[in-house]
């Protein structure tokens, strides 16, 4: 079983939209090169991924933010800083060990966690806004 986009989890933004399609397409090619026995090469690739799109997704879903005067802004930048942060945190992890299964381990948990708390929860929370012109 893989991770698939789903139109429910649309913010009503199709630049957010497809920026988000494209990160649960690279998270669900992690879990397959898991299955498939190399993880650990496929961890690379998505490091690599995720080192411009985290700047460029964050930005443009906080300027959207900031255009719309959204009012949960500074909590939900909050939670794209902690996510950078704990990004760098593996990558430091790596650069200093070498890439292992544990990475990839923490990896798919650190994706799925923002799937389930961040992209279905708080970007939803700004999709119902934007639609609704209320929080
Ligand atoms: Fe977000």
């Amino acid at each position: 079983m893989g991770i698939q986009w789903r139109d429910s989890l649309a913010i009503g933004v199709d630049a957010i939209d497809n920026q988000h399609k494209e990160l649960l397409i690279h998270f669900d090619r992690l879990l397959e090169a898991c299955q498939a026995g190399h993880g650990v090469e496929e961890l690379k690739k998505l490091l690599t991924f995720l080192d411009e799109y985290v700047h460029t997704h964050f930005n443009d879903e906080e300027a959207i933010q900031r255009l719309n005067r959204y009012p949960g802004y500074e909590t939900h930048r909050l939670e794209h800083k902690y996510f950078i942060e704990q990004l760098n945190k593996l990558k430091f992890e790596i650069q200093q060990e070498g890439v292992a299964t544990h990475h990839v381990v923490e990896t798919n948990n650190m994706l799925l966690k923002w799937l389930l708390n961040h992209i279905s929860k708080v970007d939803m929370e700004l999709g119902v806004f934007l639609k609704s012109g209320t929080p």
